[in-house]
């Protein structure tokens, strides 16, 4: 399978900046590896109709919820009408700001995934928690929560993002080997719960992913792709992750 590259946008860029980066993104991806962008909900229209057929567009968070009375919510079912394909769920600032816990994410995974979508399901450390030795019991915590009792039919639409919370947006990036050593872990668990999918699911690592550090992330064995924030917003830092200088 390809490497993966997801640029979470997460709130910046304006309806010029997006159509700027698809001119000259759409110019030079030449699909060495696959490009999903998740932009803000509002300009997920425009994604859709600018970027180039073959990357794929979602977004960074969505309801539990298919329809009803959820005034300023988001539905998958809609997002999936309107040709999405996947939602980056329980990223490390939904958590940190909005009050998700993996608990209450399982909902959320079990309705995208029902809906036909991928969910990109977030897991990651804080630095106290990594320093306390925390770090594998913790993640293999929040993929029993976000996982327990999903069907297992469904979950060939999961993938699994770890993303230490130390490493986002601060330049520090988790050497090769502590990512690997993660990826390989919650390889293990989701062998282990999924005997089926474990094996296949693509697991990605975020935090401080850049050109001059992608390459030796992506080359670990359990590294199966990148959710990249701030070297996403740029399309000529986001054809190098996706191998095209
Ligand atoms: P960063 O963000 O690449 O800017 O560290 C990653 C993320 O938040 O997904």
């Amino acid at each position: 399978m390809k490497k993966l590259l997801i640029g979470n946008w997460k709130m910046n860029k304006n309806s010029h900046d997006v159509a700027e980066f698809f001119k000259s993104f759409n110019e030079k991806y030449t699909v060495k590896r696959d490009a999903w962008i998740a932009a803000q909900a509002i300009h997920f229209p425009i994604v859709e109709e600018l970027k180039t057929p073959s990357v794929k567009a979602g977004l960074q968070n969505c309801s539990e919820h298919i329809e009803g009375a959820y005034t300023g919510e988001v539905s998958p079912r809609s997002l999936k009408d309107m040709n999405g394909h996947f939602v980056i769920l329980g990223h490390s600032e939904r958590r940190q700001f909005f009050g998700e816990t993996s608990r209450g994410l399982n909902a959320k995974i079990r309705t995208v995934i029902n809906e036909g979508l991928v969910a990109v399901y977030c897991v990651g450390e804080t630095l106290s928690e990594r320093e306390a030795g925390l770090t594998l019991s913790l993640i293999e915590d929040q993929i029993h929560q976000g996982l327990n009792d999903q069907s297992k039919a469904n979950l060939e639409n999961l993938i699994i993002a770890y993303e230490p919370v130390w490493a986002i947006g601060t330049g520090k990036t988790a050497t090769p080997d502590q990512a690997q050593e993660v990826h390989a872990h919650i390889r293990s668990i989701l062998t282990s719960k999924f005997p089926a999918f474990g094996g296949k699911t693509r697991i990605l690592y975020g935090g401080s992913v850049k050109p001059d550090n992608v390459e030796e992330l992506l080359a670990q064995k359990d590294i199966d792709g990148g959710l990249v924030g701030g070297a996403s917003l740029k399309a000529k830092d986001f054809l190098a992750l996706c191998g095209d200088k």
